[in-house]
């Protein structure tokens, strides 16, 4: 191909992907009032009924656990996820509910990982995430004790962490460690930053993503998805057979 086709080749399709095939999200903020997420029952009913549409069957539900924004724990999490299953049962929704969480690695992390159970889905998988301005000094002390402790680490958006674009293979590094890399859908928009769209897609191309999420917080979200299901990207991934979310 040469360099003039390359540029004006479209990244879009005409028809879009069909995301029934991945029957399972792994990665949202639908539980109403834990987080940066849904504020309230309303808002995740509607949000719920939308992704019902989309051909989800599945949520795994996983609010942030932090130790100073957002101090959730299963004991604040696992009340509302009934609340909701029993919301939406009565509004005839469709899906089925987990919780997990999204464990951001802080200082108190470690300790977390030590002493406490943590909100897990599948086999055991571990959704974490890590600050958006330098990766912890701790990362691969982290990530050894989470494997050591039998969970199977997941990084949620690797292609968000911008101090890693330009260092390509600090991804490669993660998965040759043991960790599985999560790509939110809507990376694939430019939504994030467009060079937060090249390093997913080149993620992709490299045959390095495990699971997709949409890390849906708001209608916002949900709407981009819409749009995502018609780039060429997103197309690629789901027949790739890399991807093992709908195996949960
Ligand atoms: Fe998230």
């Amino acid at each position: 191909m040469s360099f003039f086709s390359r540029i004006f080749q479209s990244s879009k399709t005409k028809t879009p992907a069909d995301l029934s095939s991945l029957k399972t999200d792994i990665h949202s903020h639908f539980l109403p009032a834990l987080d940066d997420g849904s504020k309230n029952m309303d808002e995740t009913i509607s949000m719920m009924r939308e992704i019902e549409k989309m051909g989800y069957k599945k949520l795994i539900c996983t609010p942030h656990i932090m130790s100073d924004y957002f101090k959730n724990s299963p004991e604040t999490i696992l009340p509302v996820l009934e609340k909701v299953k029993t919301a939406i049962a009565a509004e005839g929704i469709n899906l089925e509910l987990s919780a997990a969480a999204e464990y951001y690695v802080d200082f108190d992390f470690e300790r977390k990982l030590k002493e406490e159970k943590l909100l897990t889905f599948g086999k055991n998988y571990l959704l974490f995430e890590i600050s958006y301005l330098h990766p912890p000094e701790n990362l691969n002390h982290v990530i050894f004790n989470m494997i050591t402790q039998g969970y199977k680490p997941v990084m949620a958006h690797p292609e968000r962490y911008n101090f890693w674009h330009s260092k390509f293979n600090m991804y490669e590094e993660m998965i040759e460690k043991g960790v599985l890399l999560q790509l939110n859908i809507n990376s694939l928009t430019g939504y994030y930053s467009i060079e937060t769209k090249r390093t997913a897609e080149k993620m992709i191309e490299k045959g390095m993503v495990s699971f997709i999420g949409t890390d849906c917080h708001h209608a916002g979200h949900i709407s981009l998805l819409n749009k995502v299901v018609y780039e060429k990207s997103l197309h690629q991934l789901l027949q790739s057979g890399k991807l093992l979310n709908a195996n949960l």
